[in-house]
């Protein structure tokens, strides 16, 4: 694991496992500011993904093998807003929804922020999107932002940083994101 602020972590420094019973120690020990997202992960996460409801990825550092972070994804659909319906409308695509998946929980343990982790963690999701798509149709990563008083928490300005856009804005709660991937996948298609 990276040491020095500066510089960032590669996807090669992590081990990445399919959340089980074995984990279930572990994750107790699992520290973030944002309660919720630990709550979830102590008490949901193991209980969600046995019901088929959504899958959790645990990030191990590889060296320390200390829990590091987790993903939880799940299936979606986007509901085509004003200005989406019309972009998609002149691309001649008429339905009201299309097909994605949902980040539906992302969280990087307190020690580990701005290290690059939860930039490579949002790449694990497209590359499971992309791998989706190559058997079933699946086009946008979405998400709920969730919302912090304390700019430098506040996870809205994160996924604008690395692409996401605003599907709805809210005045309270979280705020409804999406990535779209056609041009990512179209790219990956060229080559694999
Ligand atoms: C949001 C979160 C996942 C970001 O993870 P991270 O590993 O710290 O993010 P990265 O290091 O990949 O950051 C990439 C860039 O996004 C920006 N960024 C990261 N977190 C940010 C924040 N909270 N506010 C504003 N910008 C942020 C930074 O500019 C960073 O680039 P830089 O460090 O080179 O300037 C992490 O802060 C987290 O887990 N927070 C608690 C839980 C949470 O809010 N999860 C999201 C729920 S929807």
């Amino acid at each position: 694991m990276i040491e020095s602020k500066q510089s960032k972590c590669v996807v090669s420094d992590f081990r990445i496992e399919k959340l089980n019973e074995s984990h279930l120690n572990i994750i107790q020990k699992f520290e973030s500011y944002e309660q919720d997202l630990v709550d979830f992960l102590i008490e949901d996460a193991f209980d969600n993904q046995e019901k088929n409801i959504s899958t959790t990825y645990l990030w191990f550092d590889k060296r320390s093998d200390k829990l590091i972070s987790y993903i939880t994804l799940l299936a979606d659909a986007i509901s085509l807003t004003r200005g989406l319906k019309d972009e998609f409308i002149s691309k001649n695509v008429f339905y009201k929804s299309l097909p994605a998946i949902k980040i539906g929980r992302l969280c990087v343990s307190d020690n580990y922020l701005r290290k690059g982790i939860g930039s490579l963690m949002i790449k694990f999701a497209m590359y499971k999107v992309m791998k989706i798509n190559e058997t079933i149709g699946c086009r946008f990563l979405t998400l709920d932002a969730i919302r912090n008083d304390d700019i430098r928490k506040d996870s809205l300005h994160f996924y604008k940083k690395i692409g996401f856009e605003v599907l709805r804005e809210r005045q309270k709660g979280t705020i409804p994101m999406y990535r779209d991937l056609y041009y990512l996948i179209e790219e990956y298609k060229k080559i694999i």
